[in-house]
């Protein structure tokens, strides 16, 4: 009716209709990477939550999702932009794609292409797991590099020597990786390091290739175990994962299925840690303890008293956190490096000094600066940062870098005298579904503001 009424106006209006109609996304984009968290500090953290299902382990579980013949429904799924580009990924290969209400359907039957558009990928670091799982469905994948949160040097080296390992032909070309999987065929493959993509890629370029596939040297991540469990649903055949060595036995298909990923040790962490920070006493529900104990046994350190009871965790704050000696980041089940930007703020207003290693990546203390401009007391050195906790930090204007560095300077604005301003929302999106509303359900006073 508008598009009628638009094609008998003159040539500058249809002209001015027309550009605003395609740059509606343009400015939709705009305005999301406009959007800044204000956090007001002052109010100690009470309550109760539930987390939402892994992002690290929804993500690889949809990539596995291209493998199955039939329909899957994910649940307890939370609203994450990086989930929602796994979606697109996903769409754009043939499969249809419903959320409702933290449900998602997949139906898998008409995946039909083996194309993953570098516009696509380059937002996401697991974008690269669809290469395993393409090569196990269509036998040959072409796809663009991945992209994700700007945490240091991000090789793929494992992920294409496993493949090559199973005999998938690989080459580079103007940015894209090219794969031809048609003479792939069951091998021992030992991983020269542990890496929990290349580990979860291996697995999907498997599980429909006949004959017994062995990984050695495998991530243990609970991410790693989900995405077999997943996969199990389906009525997959792999054993050992949670161990070193994964056992996989081809089958000819996967059936449908309805599964309920974990839920987020790292959401969890984060609001754990919160309160740690500002005092006070919350519960949170659906995580499982064992996937935190490195994390739990720190805040236990720090001072904070715990009481874990099947899939709930409540921590009591009633003084200001105690500094550890130090931290160091590991694979599971040491001390996960996405945790480390989170205990980064802790630490900045604990009593005494920590060091803090990071071995995992080495971009990951990039919101240093933010919180020194409000007040905290950090020198780094190479993958080494020294923390001197201070009583309390002063609001300030600063901007989030990566993911959970950004969540670690929405923690330090909760003990931060006045407001803090956080820009660069976009990034905190990624992987909290609204960390405003879930911490202003446990007490905490933050809006977002454009
Ligand atoms: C996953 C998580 C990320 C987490 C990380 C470590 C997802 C979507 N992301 O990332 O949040 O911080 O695990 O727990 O699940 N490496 C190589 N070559 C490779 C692959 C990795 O050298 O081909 C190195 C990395 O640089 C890093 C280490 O191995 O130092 C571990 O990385 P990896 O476990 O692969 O992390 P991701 O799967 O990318």
């Amino acid at each position: 009716m508008i598009i009628k009424k638009f094609k008998n106006c003159g040539l500058v209006p249809r002209f001015l209709f027309a550009f605003c109609l395609s740059n509606i996304k343009f400015l939709m984009r705009i305005k999301i990477n406009m959007e800044k968290l204000r956090v007001h500090s002052g109010h100690k953290l009470f309550g109760s939550l539930k987390v939402c299902s892994s992002k690290n382990a929804i993500l690889p579980i949809l990539a596995g999702c291209v493998l199955c013949n039939g329909e899957i429904t994910l649940l307890n799924i939370p609203n994450f932009s990086d989930i929602n580009k796994m979606c697109e990924i996903l769409k754009s290969l043939g499969c249809i794609v419903n959320y409702f209400n933290g449900v998602l359907h997949i139906n898998s039957k008409n995946v039909d292409r083996f194309l993953v558009e570098n516009s696509l990928s380059k937002d996401i670091r697991a974008s690269i797991v669809f290469l395993g799982a393409l090569l196990g469905r269509m036998k040959r994948c072409v796809i663009g590099q991945p992209g994700g949160c700007l945490i240091g040097n991000r090789p793929i080296d494992l992920h294409i020597q496993g493949l090559k390992a199973l005999g998938a032909n690989i080459y580079e070309e103007h940015g894209y990786l090219y794969c031809n999987g048609e003479n792939m065929r069951p091998c021992t493959f030992k991983f020269e390091k542990q890496s929990v993509g290349a580990t979860q890629n291996l697995i999907l370029a498997s599980v429909l290739l006949k004959g017994k596939t062995t990984l050695k040297n495998c991530a243990k991540e609970p991410e790693v175990v989900d995405l077999v469990n997943f996969l199990k649903s389906m009525g997959a055949k792999v054993s050992g994962a949670g161990t070193g060595t994964i056992t996989i036995y081809g089958v000819d298909e996967l059936h449908s299925t309805i599964y309920l990923p974990i839920g987020d040790r790292i959401v969890a962490g984060t609001y754990l840690t919160a309160c740690a920070i500002t005092g006070g006493n919350v519960e949170i529900c659906n995580i499982n303890p064992n996937h935190l104990s490195s994390v739990l046994k720190k805040l236990s350190f720090c001072g904070c008293q715990l009481c874990i009871k099947n899939d709930k965790i409540k921590l009591l704050a009633n003084q200001r956190c105690k500094s550890l000696k130090s931290i160091t980041t590991g694979v599971f089940p040491k001390f996960p490096t996405d945790m480390q930007s989170i205990f980064l703020s802790l630490m900045a207003i604990s009593k005494g000094k920590c060091v803090i290693t990071e071995q995992l990546f080495d971009g990951r203390f990039k919101q240093v600066p933010d919180l020194i401009k409000m007040g905290a007391k950090i020198d780094t050195f190479c993958n080494m940062a020294v923390v001197t906790g201070v009583e309390n930090l002063s609001g300030a204007d600063v901007s989030a870098t990566d993911l959970r560095a950004g969540a670690g300077l929405v923690l330090a604005g909760l003990k931060a005298d006045g407001y803090t301003t956080i820009d660069n929302v976009q990034y905190i999106d990624r992987g909290y579904d609204h960390i405003e509303n879930d911490l202003s359900i446990l007490g905490a006073e933050i809006e977002r503001i454009t």
